[in-house]
């Protein structure tokens, strides 16, 4: 029997979504079906995108769609669907809004490729996770939010360029909700194996972690309509790499706790080990006090936001 050829499917054909297709196609990661109710725009980006492999030399087919039928039997699902936020907005302005959209998509999702690894990209980001994973009854093995990995690659950028360093580098992370109250870990970075104190003093490192937990509301204030897509497609694609090719990367991703860190039934940021089954593990770290207290207060907020889920009709 031949082999089949993977599938990544984005539900989204806005910034977010059309550059999620841009990097999976590059990076050949399979064939690309890019969904959105505006089927004129999933239809011209694909196009365009497709017409674009002779010359960058990629070989992935690139289909337009706003038919779920189209999208059966994806190996991977990446949901970017939903409003993005404007400047003076928090994430969680978008929660009723972006609610219904998920539950739309999932319906869809559940229906035509129920044995997918759902990744959720959509804000705000960990009460959306939670949405999709009740909607789709999937494991939480196949429910990843992503937020993790960008804001970690915003700490590490921060990082690189106060410490005139390559970003190649800079290994850091940032766990909790994709939100105000995320906790980037700066006594667990490393600049090339040396701790980062060896580059840095505290206050520039101070500094850099407030910046990094306000990175996205940087980019939205910048660009005035809307919100970032370069490092959050990115990232997401970088989810459905380890995935598509059963990488077992270690990253920073959204998981569906059942215990870990003393939490239950939320979707936090924690290290994750991402395979070709989705989520194998969440790697539990020995915590101090003051980052414990931060998972604490971003656990918190979490479940404020998926308690007023519950408030809602969606
Ligand atoms: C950000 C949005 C996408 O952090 O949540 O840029």
């Amino acid at each position: 029997m031949a082999n089949k050829r993977k599938k990544l499917t984005v539900i989204g054909a806005g910034f977010v979504g059309s550059t999620c297709a841009h990097w999976a196609a590059s990076k050949e990661l399979g064939d690309v079906v890019l969904l959105d109710i505006n089927e004129g725009s999933a239809k011209g980006k694909s196009l365009d995108l497709f017409e674009a492999s002779p010359v960058e030399g990629f070989d992935s087919k690139v289909l337009g769609t706003a038919d779920y039928k189209d999208t059966a039997d994806s190996d991977v699902v990446i949901i970017t669907a939903g409003l993005p936020r404007k400047p003076g907005m928090s994430r969680d302005d978008l929660l009723a809004t972006n609610a219904k959209i998920m539950k739309d998509v999932c319906l869809g999702i559940k229906e035509n490729s129920p044995n997918a690894v759902v990744i959720i990209v959509s804000n705000p980001l960990d009460a959306m996770a939670y949405v999709a994973k009740e909607v789709l009854g999937f494991p939480r093995e196949r429910v990843i939010g992503m937020a993790g990995i960008l804001d970690s690659a915003r700490f590490r950028s921060f990082i690189a360029e106060a410490a005139n360093v390559s970003v190649k580098d800079v290994h850091a992370f940032v766990l909790g909700g994709h939100g105000d109250t995320m906790v980037p870990m700066p006594n667990h970075c490393s600049i090339g194996g040396a701790p980062l104190t060896k580059f840095l003093p505290q206050e520039k490192i101070d500094a850099i972690v407030e910046r990094t937990r306000k990175g996205g509301a940087e980019i939205v204030g910048l660009l005035k309509t809307g919100s970032a897509y370069y490092a959050p497609s990115a990232s997401a694609v970088q989810m459905a790499e380890a995935i598509l090719k059963d990488q077992n990367r270690v990253l920073p991703c959204a998981a569906f706790l059942q215990g870990e860190y003393g939490i239950n039934d939320l979707f936090i940021g924690v290290l994750c080990q991402l395979n070709g089954k989705g989520l194998e593990k969440v790697v539990e770290l020995d915590l101090d006090e003051t980052e414990k207290a931060g998972l604490e207060n971003s656990k918190k907020a979490v479940e404020e936001l998926v308690n007023a889920l519950s408030q809602l009709e969606y």
